[in-house]
């Protein structure tokens, strides 16, 4: 077995099928709602916010935003810095946030209370996965693809060490200094 190619935990077909479902579930929710702006969190939700959005049969614009968390990579502070703000005028519109992974939460509930203090009609959240162990701040999650466990994961957009954001699927990686 090539050590390299991450084992699948979450499939290709189960991932496509999952965000079918949400995009319509979201289609509907914001059928009547003008303005709808999704607002994807760089880098990791750019595959789920392509799949989703092109999947959705409401209008909707698109923007990006960048954070960063404080501290190592692999350790969580709780301390979110913006790298990068919306480019447009996101004022009185719904907004709803993508993201790949939930872990703490942290950078969640720090992007929701960034979309108040832009003036938004609304803030909802999506993200593919969220690992509900690993919570140590309540946040909604609205349109949810996958409880998953403490494993590390990568594929979908999602990374270890930048590698493995372009895979189709979700997959578990070891890390390489265990
Ligand atoms: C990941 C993910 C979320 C955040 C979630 O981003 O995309 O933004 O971590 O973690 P939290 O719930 O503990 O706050 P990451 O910092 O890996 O950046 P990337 O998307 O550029 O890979």
């Amino acid at each position: 077995m090539n050590e390299n190619i991450p084992e699948v935990l979450i499939s290709e077909a189960d991932i496509q099928s999952r965000v079918l479902q949400l995009a319509e579930q979201i289609s509907a929710d914001y059928a009547h709602a003008d303005d709808l702006v999704m607002v994807g969190v760089l880098k990791g939700s750019f595959m789920f916010l392509a799949d989703l959005a092109r999947r959705m049969s409401i209008p909707r614009t698109i923007e990006f935003i960048a954070v960063s968390s404080y501290g190592d990579s692999d350790a969580s502070t709780g301390a979110v810095r913006l790298v990068m703000d919306v480019r447009g005028n996101i004022a009185g519109k719904h907004v709803l946030i993508v993201e790949d992974i939930v872990d703490t939460g942290h950078t969640l509930k720090y992007l929701i209370g960034m979309m108040k203090s832009h003036r938004v009609a609304s803030v909802r959240t999506a993200a593919l996965v969220r690992k509900a162990d690993k919570a140590e701040v309540d946040v909604t999650v609205d349109y949810l693809g996958f409880d998953i466990g403490n494993e590390w994961v990568v594929g979908y957009g999602l990374d270890y060490a930048e590698q493995n954001r372009t895979l189709p699927y979700i997959g578990v990686v070891k890390p390489l200094d265990t």
